[in-house]
């Protein structure tokens, strides 16, 4: 027997609302915590394998051409060397995107500086390291790569919105905005760096991988190599970050298995820091022009979003940066359209909160200058741009909560929506000021499995192959079952991370959480009918509570020595063409900016933040406080920057690409203002990893105009930015 749900129909009844057991909802720290703080959780690389010969990427160093030949002869004679894997499946990995379609790549093409080429195997890592130094290797290569985003020609991307005559609504509007914004790319840069160990075993593939979604994943691996993916398994159990880098498989995962399967030991392949930056995919550049037309009142009568992003020639990925703007704000006339710029940096592809996350800054930019235009408090000017339904396809919202987000973080911040002009407060050589935005991301759902088991022993298991990358998800899991089986958290089982379990969503798209956590509900409804019947009572009214009916038979004796296990299937159906669903939010910060050299400092920032039921309050806050402090790097010092002569990325390393450190990050509150979103997904949560970075880094810049009157235009707002903008 199993449970499947296909949604069709907004679940407002929900049969969690019922329980009383304080298991879900709570702030029960992570389950696997101990394991990861003593170091015994065993991450991709630390598997210990008996005989494991070690793989060193060799990558290109030109950024367009062709390898024309690749001397296995120069390092076979080196200490330790085993061989060279030049196989045309080790650079033939498919895009994002296209899992179950053949590769693409013609074999041996270069399409960026750092492509991974080859592989060098040897017995220890030192070895094989210095190996893929010294492999002597011919290219042929082009004249014509195209390394600027702006000085090439771009297609025009499907999904334009063009609603009523915008110009004409810019022309007549009492107060209007035409700006454009330029965000630079940014790096997953994930603490454990891509790693696998593959072990063949004549017949079938184990691959140890460090992977955000084995159900696709395993699809993608079994297809680079041409094997039936019945003969593939990925056990991903700890994952040290994602973001977006590990959705799809790169050329560690496919490395360690073409030479694994060619060798016969097994092959570890993990990613040097600086081949992570080099040959992971990265986070567009952006452009984006914003034109608000609005009332005095500020009410937007005109809404204008034109991007471009780049990408590889071929790669079908575009950083999808309209996309809250679609319905974030109201505005009759709409023109929203995106353009890709081709050239050659390395794939670009999902980073963290891909879209919003540099879409909704500089959204919230404009609308703090449009604010300034019209003389409306910034967070009133949001307040009355909120939009009833869709603006363009006229689709209600699932539910919304960014009134009460903006006015409950305006309270708590202490937001003064006084008279506001720059350079009000100055403490020493620092302009202290205040800025604010909104938060929005799309709600994703995605199809998932899991198996609950009530053994004959008394322990309870769940088992899928969602991944959890570091969110919390083993823990929410035990909680979601604990609830629905009256059961303590540390009496349920979680087992995740292996393709020979039910397939879940995997982790992305801030997905995960609502999709598995409702196929585990799914699965314990159907225990809990065979459990009522056992009992003679009604699935409604069956009361359990630490592990037995309550004033009734235990659970183990219900199972009367056979485990009972119920697998829960949820699909998300048409309900997502019935409603918008999306998370909401609101920002605030404070800055201090150094008047003499442009230096920001954040001080304090708030994010209140709406998402439907909160699973656990303290790994949905780590979530936010994750997103806040990403948002500091998107604001203040995040980029990749790449040499413009032959397009190599110069920052390859954490010394180079700064991410905030401690010092940089303030103390963040976070404030949940929580909904029931029977839409969103059976157990009435939306997406929370994400929001907490979709917007913060527009209150970061806002503030930084309000401390020192410096308008930049520019993310990351580096001290030599902010000091040229900065007014004598
Ligand atoms: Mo998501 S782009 O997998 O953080």
């Amino acid at each position: 027997m199993s449970a499947y749900l296909k949604q069709d129909e907004p679940d407002n009844a929900n049969r969690l609302d019922n329980m009383r057991q304080g298991v879900l909802g709570t702030d029960a720290s992570r389950i696997e915590g101990l394991l990861k703080v003593t170091g015994t959780a065993p991450y991709a690389a630390e598997y210990q394998l008996d005989d494991c010969l070690e793989g060193v990427l060799v990558t290109a160093t030109i950024s367009k051409g062709e390898v024309t030949a690749i001397d296995a002869d120069s390092v076979l004679s080196m200490p330790g060397v085993v061989t060279v894997i030049d196989d045309p499946a080790l650079i033939a990995r498919p895009a994002q995107g296209t899992a179950g379609e053949a590769p693409e790549q013609p074999a041996r093409k270069i399409g960026y500086f750092g492509q991974p080429i080859a592989l060098v195997v040897a017995e220890t890592f030192e070895q094989a390291r210095d190996a893929a130094k010294h492999l002597s290797v011919s290219y042929r290569e082009d004249d014509d790569a195209a390394f600027d985003p702006e000085a090439v020609e771009a297609e025009t991307k499907d999904g334009a919105t063009s609603q009523g005559d915008l110009a004409h609504a810019m022309k007549v509007a009492a107060a209007s905005v035409d700006q454009t914004y330029r965000t630079e790319g940014h790096s997953s840069a994930a603490m454990e760096p891509h790693a696998a160990i593959a072990q063949w075993d004549g017949d079938t593939l184990t691959v140890y991988a460090s992977l955000q979604m084995l159900n696709y994943n395993i699809s993608e691996l079994a297809d680079s190599l041409g094997l039936d993916e019945d003969k593939v398994r990925l056990v991903s159990r700890y994952v040290g970050g994602g973001f977006g880098s590990k959705l799809g498989i790169s050329e560690e995962t496919v490395a360690a298995s073409v030479a694994a399967m060619k060798l016969e030991r097994p092959v570890r392949v993990a990613m040097l820091r600086q081949q992570v930056l080099q040959c992971i995919m990265r986070r567009s550049e952006t452009r984006q022009r914003f034109r608000l037309a609005a009332g005095e009142d500020g009410k937007l009568t005109g809404f204008g979003h034109e991007a471009r992003v780049s990408n590889l020639p071929g790669e079908r990925f575009a950083e999808p940066v309209l996309q809250s703007s679609h319905f974030l704000y109201a505005g009759e006339n709409r023109e929203l359209s995106m353009e890709v710029a081709r050239i050659h940096r390395m794939t670009a592809g999902s980073v963290r909160a891909p879209g919003e996350a540099v879409g909704m800054p500089a959204l919230e930019c404009a609308m703090d200058v449009l604010a300034e235009k019209c003389g409306v408090d910034p967070v009133e000017l949001r307040l009355r741009n909120i939009p009833d339904r869709h603006p363009a396809n006229g689709t209600p919202f699932s539910s919304h909560k960014l009134a009460e987000c903006l006015k409950q973080g305006a309270e708590a911040f202490g937001w003064d929506s006084g008279q506001r002009s720059p350079r009000h407060t100055r403490e020493g050589e620092w302009w202290v000021g205040t800025g604010m935005a909104s938060a929005a991301r799309v709600h994703n759902v995605g199809e998932a499995k899991a198996r609950v088991t009530l053994k004959a022993d008394g322990t309870t298991l769940v088992e899928t192959d969602m991944t959890d990358i570091g969110t919390g998800t083993y823990t929410i899991l035990a909680q979601t079952v604990g609830e629905m089986l009256g059961l303590p958290v540390d009496k349920v089982l979680v087992e995740l991370g292996d393709t020979r379990h039910p397939r879940g969503p995997g982790s992305g798209g801030s997905w995960g959480a609502a999709s598995i956590c409702s196929a585990a509900y799914l699965a314990c409804l159907a225990l809990r009918e065979t459990l009522a019947k056992r009992a003679n009572a009604s699935e409604e009214n069956l009361e359990l509570k630490d592990g037995a009916v309550v004033g009734g038979a235990s659970l183990v004796n219900l199972l009367d020595g056979k485990d009972l296990a119920e697998e829960g299937h949820y699909e998300p159906g048409d309900i997502e063409d019935d409603f918008t669903a999306a998370g909401f939010g609101a920002f605030f910060a404070r800055v201090r900016v150094n008047r003499f050299t442009g230096e920001t400092r954040v001080e304090h920032m708030t994010g209140a933040f709406g998402f439907g039921r909160v699973l656990n309050t303290k790994t949905a806050r780590s979530q936010c406080l994750g997103g806040m402090t990403w948002s500091i790097g998107a604001a203040l010092t995040e980029a990749m920057l790449f040499d413009p002569v032959d397009g190599h990325l110069a920052n390859c390393d954490l010394a180079e690409y700064h991410v905030p450190v401690n010092r940089d990050v303030p103390d963040l509150d976070v404030l949940f203002v929580e909904e029931r979103d029977g839409a969103a997904s059976p157990i009435q949560a939306k997406g929370i990893g994400e929001l907490g970075m979709c917007g913060g880094a527009g209150a970061i810049a806002n503030a930084i105009y309000n401390a020192c009157g410096a308008r930049v235009f520019e993310f990351p707002m580096t001290p030599d930015r902010v000091l040229t903008a900065m007014p004598d």
